[in-house]
């Protein structure tokens, strides 16, 4: 369990505390993004605009610039970079939602409900691209090289997860595979660019990429209980779209393997066919195999392991705030 902090639970006003820490920063990235997304093409403003001013935690920025403050500062370049990460992040929601024909998104309709498919996916594309332009102003080979690899992994983990799609076979390994990918690079790209910048020793730049993956690990397995066992207002999603789509999540994975033989036949077809009518029996099984709790137990081991690699670097509020945001991302409602 939490190794390091009481385990008190963190309430939306300690995640205020984590963002004022960064708060000046965040400003001047979310102008950097506005600036970046004036195209003269009606339908880029329109799209990005919608999703872009709409709500969104800012998460990964977040953690971007709060590992550069704990390393001394943050840097024209870490704001380029914070706003880089949040356009591809962006980029991946407005693919995300079209392969998962998700209907909400930050608690309002998603880009493909109200514009369609083809917008979602060609402006998508445009945040990519915009993305990669903004990353040359860095003119740093490192980051570069870093961004690409990260957006080849996204692709790589998405293509996985498709694979894995009604496959009641696919097991705990495939699963943290595909999230690995999918998740846990872009977080661990974050905050290995805010090391990057400021020319790190590689330990501590390894440490702190080794911090975002692990919580990028534990941000996407609580992703995946909340999407059986939210609240829908507060999460801004609809709930069962990953039961809809016959995505094996672990909360599936591990349930099949606890349950009777009659149980496990529910979620086998429920996964073989993608079925959201089926929610509340697969819910109840879930409930019952205690696989939302496995679930949460394998996103606070994640966490403590994301909290020991901070360990490169030296005390300040910015790490401790850190830690705390190791903590947000697995008691989080939203
Ligand atoms: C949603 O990410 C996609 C996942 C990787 C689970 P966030 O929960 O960070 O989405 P926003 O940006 O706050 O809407
Ligand atoms: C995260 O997976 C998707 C990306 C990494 C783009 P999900 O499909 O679970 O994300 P949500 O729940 O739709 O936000
Ligand atoms: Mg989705
Ligand atoms: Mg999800």
């Amino acid at each position: 369990m939490m190794a390091t902090q009481e385990s008190s639970p963190l309430s939306s006003l300690d995640f205020n505390v984590i963002k004022e820490l960064t708060l000046e920063e965040a400003k001047a990235v979310d102008q950097l993004i506005l600036n970046e997304l004036s195209s003269d093409v009606v339908l880029i403003n329109q799209i990005g605009h919608y999703i872009i001013s709409n709500g969104g935690k800012r998460l990964r920025p977040m953690l971007l610039l709060l590992v550069a403050k704990a390393l001394g500062a943050a840097e024209h370049n870490h704001l380029i970079l914070a706003a880089v990460i949040e356009f591809i992040h962006t980029a991946t929601l407005l693919h995300d939602d079209v392969v998962d024909e998700s209907k909400l998104r930050r608690g309002q309709e998603s880009a493909n409900a109200v514009w369609g498919n083809a917008a979602s996916v060609l402006v998508g594309d445009y945040l990519y691209s915009s993305a990669f332009e903004m990353m040359v102003r860095t003119k740093n080979m490192r980051v570069m090289e870093i961004l690409s690899k990260t957006t080849t992994a996204i692709a790589e983990g998405e293509v996985l997860q498709l694979l894995n799609c009604n496959n009641p076979e696919t097991t705990e390994a495939q699963y943290l595979e595909v999230i690995s990918r999918k998740t846990a690079i872009l977080f661990s790209a974050a905050a290995r660019l805010a090391a990057v910048i400021v020319d790190s020793d590689p330990a501590v730049e390894e440490g702190v990429a080794q911090y975002g993956q692990h919580l990028g690990i534990a941000f996407q397995l609580i992703d995946d209980a909340l999407d059986y066992k939210a609240n829908k207002e507060e999460l801004g999603k609809n709930l069962g779209d990953d039961l809809a789509e016959g995505k094996p999540t672990l909360p599936l994975i591990y349930a099949i393997k606890q349950g009777t033989e009659q149980e496990a036949q529910i979620l086998i077809n429920a996964i073989k066919h993608g079925n959201r009518e089926v929610f509340n029996d697969v819910y109840q099984v879930v409930l019952r195999t205690r696989a939302i709790i496995y679930t949460e137990e394998r996103a606070n081991e994640e966490a403590d392991k994301a909290i020991e690699a901070l360990a490169v670097l030296p005390d300040s509020p910015y790490k401790q705030a850190l830690i705390s945001l190791a903590q947000f991302a697995v008691q989080r409602t939203h």
